[in-house]
C-alpha cells in the first residue's frame, strides 16, 4: 500500500465510503436511521461484503447536476454471506441526492439484479430514497422500469427480500411490491402512491406520512408489509432470521437445522387446546407452538387478516410452511384479506420447495355485501387455484370445524392434499349442522309442538350422523384420525415420507390465476 497508485485508490475510496458527507450522515443518525453502508454491515457477515460498481458516476448534465458529485451515485452494490451463505444486496444512500434513482444508480441495480438470478442466491434491496431523480427524467423512469422486470423475471427462481427504511414513494414502491417479502422498521420506512400534499389536494383528507404509509400500516391495514419491527438494529436481525427458514433458489432446499423438541409448555399443553365445543374460540398458535421444534415459529403478516395465520416452523429440523384458520378471529372464516395472504403464502412456499401443513378450523366464507362486492369469489378462488397448483408435500389436518367450500379450499384431498388428517374433534360437513338441520329436517321442526325442542334434537341427530372425521374417513377424504398428542411424531414421519415427492403439470405458458 506504498505506490502513489495505490494511495490513490485509498483516497477514491474514502470518499466515495463517505457518501453525502458527515452532516447528511449526521442528519440520518438523528432521525433514528444507519446509513446505508452501516445497514450491510448489519446484514453481512464480518468482512465478507464485497462492493461492486463503487467509483460508477452519474453522466448528468442537466439542472446543475455536472457540477454535483454523487458518490456511488448513491446506491451502494455487491455480494457477500450471510449465516455462510451468499446472497447479493443493494442499500440507496439517503446522503447522496436522497436516495434518489438516475439512469447510473439503476444500472448498479440492474447488474446486482442480474448476477443473483445468474448465481442462483436471494437478494436484499434496501430501500431509502426520495424516488426518481428529478434532474434525469425519463432516463430515471427507464430505469425503474427495468428494475419492475428483473424483479418479475427472478420471482419464483431466487428470494427477493425488500428492506423499507427510508422513503419509497409514487412507482418505486413496486419494486419492493414485486418481490417475495417486504420489511419495515417503524417510524423509518413509509410506502405510498401519492404523498400526503397530493392527497391534501385531491381529496382534501389530512394525513401524516405515517399514518399513510408506515410500518404500522402496511402491517394491518394494507398487507403490504410481510414483517415490521421497531427498529433498524431488530430489522436486520429479521432479515437474517428470515433469510435461515429461505432455499437460495427453486432448485435448492430449504437450509436444515439440527431437530429440537417443541417447547415444553406448549407440547404439554397440545391435548387441551382444541376445545370440544364447536362454537368456542381459541388460539390455533398454540396448536403450531405445541408441534413445530422450540423457538423456530416465524409468523408473516401477523398483524394483517388476523383471521388466518401463516408462516414458517421447522419440524425435526425441517422447514415447513405453516397455513392456519385463527378460531380466535372472525371464528376463522375465510374472507377476502386471508384468501390473498393464504394463497401468496401458498404459492411462495410451492415455488421454493416449502412443504406445506394445514390446519383447518373454519365455519365457511364471511357472509356480507361487503365481502361480496369486495369480490370474495375472485378472491377467495386464488386459494383454490393455489393449493391445487401447488406441487409440494401438502399435508392438511382437521381440527374441529370444516363446512363446504371452505373445507375444500383448506387444502382438501380434492385440491390435492397428499395426506389428509383429522383430529377426532373434526367436523368434516357440507354445512354447519344448525343450518343443515334448519334445511333438511325443515317441515319436521315445523309440525312439531315444541319446535326449539325438536330443533335442538334434530340438530345433535345431524352432527352425530355427518359432523365427524369418520364419514369423510370412511371415504378416504380423511386419510388417518389421530389425537392430538400423535400428530407431531405422524407429521414428521409423513414429511420423511414425502420427502422425494414429485408431480408434474400439463406444460404451459403460465396458467390464469385469478387475480
Ligand atoms: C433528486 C432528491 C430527490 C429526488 C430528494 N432529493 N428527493 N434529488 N430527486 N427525487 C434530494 C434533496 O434535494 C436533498 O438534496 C436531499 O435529497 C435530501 O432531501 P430532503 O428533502 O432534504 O430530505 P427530507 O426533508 O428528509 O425529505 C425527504 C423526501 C423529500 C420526503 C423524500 O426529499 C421529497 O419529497 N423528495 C421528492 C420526492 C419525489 O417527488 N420524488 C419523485 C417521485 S416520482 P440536498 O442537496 O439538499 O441534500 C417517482 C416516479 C417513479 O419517483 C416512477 C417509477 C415507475
Amino acid at each position: 500500500m506504498d505506490s502513489e497508485r495505490d494511495r490513490e485508490l485509498e483516497r477514491r475510496r474514502q470518499q466515495v465510503r463517505a457518501g453525502g458527507g458527515e452532516a447528511r450522515q449526521a442528519k440520518q443518525r438523528q432521525q433514528g436511521k444507519w446509513t446505508a453502508r452501516q445497514r450491510l454491515a448489519a446484514l453481512f457477515d464480518p468482512d465478507s461484503f464485497q462492493e461492486l460498481g463503487m467509483f460508477v458516476e452519474h453522466r448528468s448534465a442537466e439542472f446543475g447536476m455536472a457540477d454535483t458529485e454523487a458518490p456511488g451515485d448513491g446506491v451502494v452494490t455487491g455480494f457477500g454471506q450471510v449465516d455462510g451463505r451468499l446472497v447479493y444486496a443493494f442499500a440507496q444512500d439517503f446522503t447522496v441526492l436522497g436516495g434518489s434513482l438516475g439512469e447510473m444508480h439503476a444500472r448498479k441495480i440492474h447488474a446486482i439484479q442480474d448476477l443473483a438470478l445468474k448465481s442462483g442466491a436471494p437478494i436484499v434491496a434496501i430501500a431509502d430514497s426520495g424516488g426518481a431523480r428529478i434532474q434525469e427524467g425519463i432516463d430515471s423512469l427507464n430505469g425503474y422500469g427495468e428494475i419492475f422486470r428483473r424483479n418479475t423475471m427472478a420471482s419464483g427462481v431466487i428470494p427477493q427480500l425488500s428492506v423499507v427504511v427510508g422513503p419509497s414513494a409514487g412507482g418505486a414502491v413496486y419494486s419492493p411490491a414485486l418481490t417475495d417479502f417486504v420489511l419495515m422498521a417503524e417510524g423509518i420506512g413509509q410506502m405510498y402512491i401519492t404523498g400526503p400534499q397530493v392527497i391534501k389536494a385531491v381529496t382534501g383528507e389530512d394525513v401524516t406520512h405515517e399514518a399513510l404509509g408506515g410500518a404500522e400500516t402496511h402491517a394491518r391495514k394494507s398487507g403490504v408489509a410481510h414483517l415490521t419491527f421497531p427498529d433498524e438494529p431488530a430489522l436486520f436481525a429479521g432479515v437474517k432470521h428470515l433469510l435461515s427458514y429461505l432455499p437460495s433458489n427453486n432448485l435448492a432446499s430449504p437450509p436444515a437445522a439440527p431437530a429440537a423438541d417443541p417447547d415444553p409448555a406448549a407440547a404439554a399443553q397440545l391435548g387441551n387446546v382444541v376445545p370440544d365445543d364447536p362454537n368456542k374460540p381459541y388460539d390455533v398458535r398454540q396448536v403450531i407452538l405445541g408441534l413445530v421444534d422450540q423457538g423456530t415459529f416465524l409468523e408473516v403478516q401477523p398483524g394483517y387478516a388476523q383471521n388466518m395465520v401463516v408462516g414458517f416452523g421447522r419440524l425435526a429440523g425441517r422447514v415447513v410452511a405453516w397455513c392456519a384458520n385463527q378460531p380466535r378471529i372472525l371464528a376463522g372464516c375465510l374472507d377476502i384479506d386471508a384468501s390473498d395472504k393464504l394463497a401468496r403464502f401458498v404459492r411462495f412456499a410451492d415455488a421454493f420447495n416449502l412443504p406445506l401443513v394445514t390446519l383447518v378450523d373454519t365455519p365457511g366464507y364471511l357472509p356480507g355485501t361487503a365481502q361480496e362486492y369486495g369480490g370474495i369469489i375472485r378472491h377467495g378462488a386464488k386459494v383454490l387455484y393455489a393449493y391445487s397448483e401447488a406441487s409440494v408435500a401438502k399435508i392438511s389436518v382437521v381440527l374441529r370445524k370444516a363446512y363446504g367450500g371452505a373445507y375444500l379450499a383448506m387444502c382438501s384431498k380434492s385440491l390435492g392434499a397428499d395426506l389428509a388428517l383429522a383430529l377426532p374433534t373434526a367436523e368434516i360437513a357440507v354445512m354447519g349442522p344448525e343450518g343443515a338441520a334448519n334445511i333438511i329436517f325443515r317441515s319436521e321442526i315445523e309440525r312439531a309442538d315444541d319446535q326449539d325442542a325438536m330443533r335442538k334434537r334434530l340438530v345433535a341427530e345431524y352432527r352425530n350422523r355427518f359432523s365427524s372425521p369418520y364419514v369423510a374417513a370412511a371415504r378416504q377424504f380423511v386419510d388417518q384420525v389421530v389425537t392430538a398428542e400423535e400428530l407431531r411424531p405422524v407429521l414428521i414421519s409423513a414429511l420423511w415420507a414425502l420427502g422425494e415427492k414429485g408431480e408434474d403439470r400439463p406444460a404451459k405458458k403460465h396458467g390464469n390465476i385469478p387475480l
